[in-house]
C-alpha cells in the first residue's frame, strides 16, 4: 500500500522503497519502458515504409531495460564494443544493431566485423581500414554512410550533431563519391545511409529537412544504379522535462506526420526500410532518482542538499537541463519555500535544480528527480570517490534490483599500487 503523502512510481512507495535499497537510488517503471517502445511501434507499424526501431544504448545501458526491450522487438544503435556485448547479451539479434561511432578502433571495427552487425561508417579514412580489416578476416560487412546533413536544430549546441561544423559523418558534398568508393571493396556492401541531427529536439520540423536531404541522396544514388535496403534517421524526439515542455512535447505520431510526407512515395517504391534510433524519447520518462536530504541551508539562497550529485545526474549541470524535483514523503504539502537543490559534490556547479519552489524540507526527507532514464546513470561517474548507486526495477508493485550499489572496493578495483611504493 502506498501511503498518501507518499510519492507512488509503478504503483511502489518510493519511500518504502529508499529504506529498504538505500539512497541514492534510480528507479524504473517497467510498464512506461513498454508503453514508450510501443507508442513508437504502433505509430511506424501503421505505415507503408517497414520501420524497425534500435534504441540507443548510450541513453541507458542497463541489461535488464535492454532484455525488456529485446522482448518489445527493439534492436539498438550502438557506440563501441562496450556496448555491442550488452545488445548480445540482451539477446538483440544482429541483423538489428547498428555500430556506429565517428572515432572507431581496429579493435571496435574488429569486432563489429566478426560479430556481423551493420556497421555505420564514418568517414572516408574509417571506409578504407574497415576494408582492410573484412579483407583480413575474410569477412563481409554490410555498412551505412553516415551522412552529415548540415541542418541546425534548435537545441543546446552540445546536443546538435548534424551541423556542418559537427564532427560526425562525412560532409554532404562528398557522400555521393564515397558511395562510389565503397564499390571498390570486395567485403563491403552499401546498405544504408544514416544521419542523426541531435537530441531534445522539440520543433520538429528539422526532421523533414533531414529526410529530404537524406533522400535526395538516395535518389541520386538511385539513378547512379546504387540500391541501398535503408534510411536511418536517428534518434532525437525530445520528451517535456518542465511543464512548460509537457505542453508541446512530440509524440511518434507527431515524428510520423513530419516524416512521412517526405519518405513515403520514394521509400515504398524503391522498397525501403526506415531505421529510427530513439533513445531519450525510450527511457528519460520511465525513471527517477531518489535522493536523500543531508543538510538544508539557509545562506544566499536557501540550498537542499541532497546525496545524488552531478556524480550521479550530470545533464543540469552539463546542459543547463531542467529536471522536475519533488519532496517524496510529503508530496501533498503545498510549495511554500523557494530553493536551490545541490548534490554532495565538491564543485560550485554541482546543482540539480535551481530556484524551485518546494514544501519546506527538512533533513532526512526523500527528493525524487523525475525523468531521470536517459543520460542519467549511462553518464555517471565516480568522481570524489563515491562509489555509483543502485537501480531498481519497478512492475505493477514488484521490485527487482537490477544493478547492486558499487562499494569502496570497486573504487580500488583497478588500480595498483608499484612494489616501490608499498
Ligand atoms: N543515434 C545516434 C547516432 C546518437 O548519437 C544519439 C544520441 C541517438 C541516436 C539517440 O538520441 P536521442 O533519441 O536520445 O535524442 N547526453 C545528452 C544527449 C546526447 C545524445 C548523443 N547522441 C543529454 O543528456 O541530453
Amino acid at each position: 500500500m502506498v501511503k498518501e503523502e507518499h510519492l507512488s512510481f509503478g504503483s511502489v512507495d518510493v519511500v518504502e522503497l529508499a529504506e529498504r535499497y538505500g539512497t541514492p537510488l534510480y528507479v524504473t517503471d517497467e510498464n512506461k519502458l513498454r508503453a514508450n517502445i510501443r507508442a513508437y511501434k504502433k505509430t511506424f507499424g501503421n505505415t507503408s515504409i517497414g520501420t524497425d526501431i534500435f534504441f540507443a544504448v548510450k541513453a541507458n545501458g542497463n541489461l535488464a531495460l535492454l532484455k525488456v526491450l529485446a522482448q518489445e522487438g527493439a534492436g539498438a544503435d550502438v557506440f563501441s564494443a562496450g556496448e555491442l556485448q550488452l545488445t548480445k547479451l540482451a539477446g538483440i539479434p544482429r541483423e538489428k544493431i547498428l555500430f556506429n561511432g565517428n572515432s572507431k578502433s581496429e579493435d571496435d571495427l574488429r569486432a563489429a566485423v566478426e560479430s556481423g552487425v551493420k556497421i555505420s561508417v564514418d568517414s572516408r579514412d574509417e571506409l578504407r581500414a574497415l576494408a582492410a580489416v573484412t579483407d583480413e578476416r575474410g569477412k563481409e560487412a554490410a555498412i551505412a554512410i553516415r551522412v552529415n546533413p548540415d541542418v541546425s536544430p534548435d537545441v543546446n549546441p552540445k546536443i546538435a550533431t548534424g551541423l556542418k561544423e559537427s564532427k560526425f559523418g562525412v560532409p554532404y558534398p562528398e557522400i555521393i563519391s564515397i558511395c562510389e568508393e565503397v564499390k571498390q571493396y570486395r567485403n563491403i556492401a552499401l546498405t544504408g545511409l544514416h544521419c542523426h541531427i541531435g537530441s531534445q529536439i522539440l520543433k520538429l520540423d528539422v526532421f523533414g529537412e533531414a529526410a529530404e536531404k537524406m533522400m535526395n541522396l538516395v535518389m541520386q544514388l538511385h539513378d547512379r544504379g546504387i540500391e541501398l535496403e535503408f534510411v536511418d534517421l536517428g534518434g532525437g524526439l525530445g520528451i517535456g522535462y518542465s511543464d512548460e515542455d509537457k505542453k508541446i512535447a512530440p509524440t511518434p505520431d507527431d515524428l510520423a506526420a513530419v516524416l512521412l510526407p517526405v519518405l513515403e512515395d520514394r521509400m515504398s517504391s524503391l522498397n525501403l526500410k526506415l531505421i529510427l534510433e530513439p533513445g531519450r524519447s525510450i527511457v528519460g520518462s520511465t525513471t527517477i532518482l531518489l535522493s536523500r536530504v543531508n543538510t538544508v541551508k539557509q545562506a544566499h539562497k536557501n540550498f537542499v542538499a541532497v546525496d545524488a550529485g552531478f556524480n550521479l545526474l550530470i545533464r543540469p549541470v552539463m546542459y543547463d537541463a531542467y529536471h522536475e524535483v519533488v519532496v517524496a514523503n510529503r508530496q501533498n504539502e503545498p510549495a511554500s519555500t523557494l530553493y536551490t537543490v545541490v548534490g554532495p559534490v565538491c564543485e560550485s556547479g554541482d546543482i540539480i535544480a535551481k530556484d524551485r519552489m518546494l514544501p519546506e524540507v527538512k533533513r532526512g526527507d526523500l527528493i525524487a528527480i523525475h525523468d531521470a532514464g536517459a543520460y542519467g546513470f549511462s553518464m555517471s561517474s565516480q568522481y570524489n570517490g563515491r562509489p555509483r548507486c543502485a537501480e531498481v526495477l519497478v512492475n505493477d508493485g514488484e521490485v527487482d534490483l537490477i544493478r547492486a550499489r558499487e562499494s569502496v572496493e570497486d573504487l580500488l578495483r583497478a588500480q595498483k599500487v608499484p612494489e616501490r611504493l608499498t
